[in-house]
């Protein structure tokens, strides 16, 4: 077990190594025990995180802010739109004096070409840890608590079995590719088979696709890609983890409605009770939300007692306190 990780930085799903991954998991169930005991567990009493914001959210906000708090401290948000960015403070700017001013800096840029460099220029300059809350290449914490709920709901030894993820058809905007590709990263060290299913102009970025198979070969799990027009059927045979979700074709286009005219080809990959059918029965639904309910998925798979998508927006709390309190204490 590896317990040292004061003042790291989590930008990339790898920047962990597996152990360290499985002390942040270790420390997400105490944490998430003590809450269910009411047990007390102020570990960063007087800490403050900044939570800097480019894009919206829901859950991100939401369970960084209740964790902090719960921890003792306190979360500061702040919207990029209501700060000097635009009038001049770079990243060095932000990394210096929001170094100096807090014990951590957490920021959500998912701005295709640039979130992920925003992050890096900010934690080059800063002398606390920098929190990915979602770049347009990595979505860490989302995938910490995704692993912590297959977890919960398939063991503890994720050896051989077969997880999906699927690209869906959405309507509503053209998402990142963060979340399908921090998956592939990190779920192969954990042991399961990982298949991925997109349509052919949904390809996922080509170093991201090589480092997942070098994880694949590392732990010799099996790792499969299937891009053609109907791979969400073949993908989902005999699945015990089916996760599909929509994201945008961001490798050939990243005008919206460009973007668009290519998704709307494919408004048949959507999770319904058929597709879930060809799964295991006990096979589980997942997706991070918000989730385009009845176009990327049914209401009727997403309410339906395979779907674990509350938990997974649960866990988000529980694997962001391990990582605050392992990476921000004293
Ligand atoms: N899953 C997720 O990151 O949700 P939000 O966009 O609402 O933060």
């Amino acid at each position: 077990m590896q317990t040292d990780l004061r003042n790291r930085d989590l930008i990339g799903d790898l920047d962990f190594s597996k152990e360290e991954v499985e002390t942040v998991l270790d420390v997400a169930w105490d944490l998430k025990r003590k809450r269910a005991l009411g047990e007390p567990h102020a570990y960063l009493r007087d800490k403050v995180l900044a939570m800097l914001f480019f894009f919206s959210s829901t859950r991100t906000r939401g369970s960084f802010e209740a964790g902090i708090a719960q921890l003792g401290g306190h979360g500061a948000f702040i919207d990029s739109k209501t700060t000097q960015i635009a009038h001049g403070d770079t990243e060095r700017e932000m990394g210096e004096i929001f170094g100096r001013y807090f014990d951590a800096v957490a920021i959500r840029h998912v701005t295709w070409g640039t979130g992920n460099r925003y992050l890096n220029l900010v934690a080059e300059a800063s002398r606390v840890p920098v929190l990915n809350m979602q770049c347009e290449i990595y979505h860490p914490f989302q995938c910490l608590a995704d692993l912590m709920t297959i977890m919960e709901k398939k063991g503890r030894d994720l050896r051989r079995k077969k997880m999906v993820v699927s690209w869906a058809y959405a309507s509503s905007y053209l998402k990142p590719l963060s979340v399908p590709q921090s998956l592939i990263l990190q779920m192969p060290r954990f042991g399961m088979d990982v298949v991925l299913a997109h349509p052919p102009e949904f390809k996922l970025m080509p170093e991201i696709m090589e480092q997942a198979r070098e994880q694949a070969r590392k732990y010799q799990i099996g790792f499969e890609v299937i891009s053609d027009k109907d791979g969400m059927q073949k993908a989902v045979e005999d699945a015990d983890v089916v996760y599909a979700k929509s994201w945008g074709p961001l490798l050939v286009t990243d005008d919206p409605e460009e973007g668009k005219k290519i998704q709307d080809q494919y408004k048949h990959w959507i999770t319904d009770s058929d597709l879930m059918g060809k799964a295991k029965s006990d096979a589980i639904y997942m997706h991070p939300l918000p989730a385009d309910r009845d176009i990327e998925v049914t209401s009727g798979v997403m309410d339906s007692p395979n779907s674990v998508v509350f938990d997974e927006a649960e866990n988000r709390l529980h694997v962001q306190k391990a990582v605050m309190a392992l990476t921000m204490r004293n």
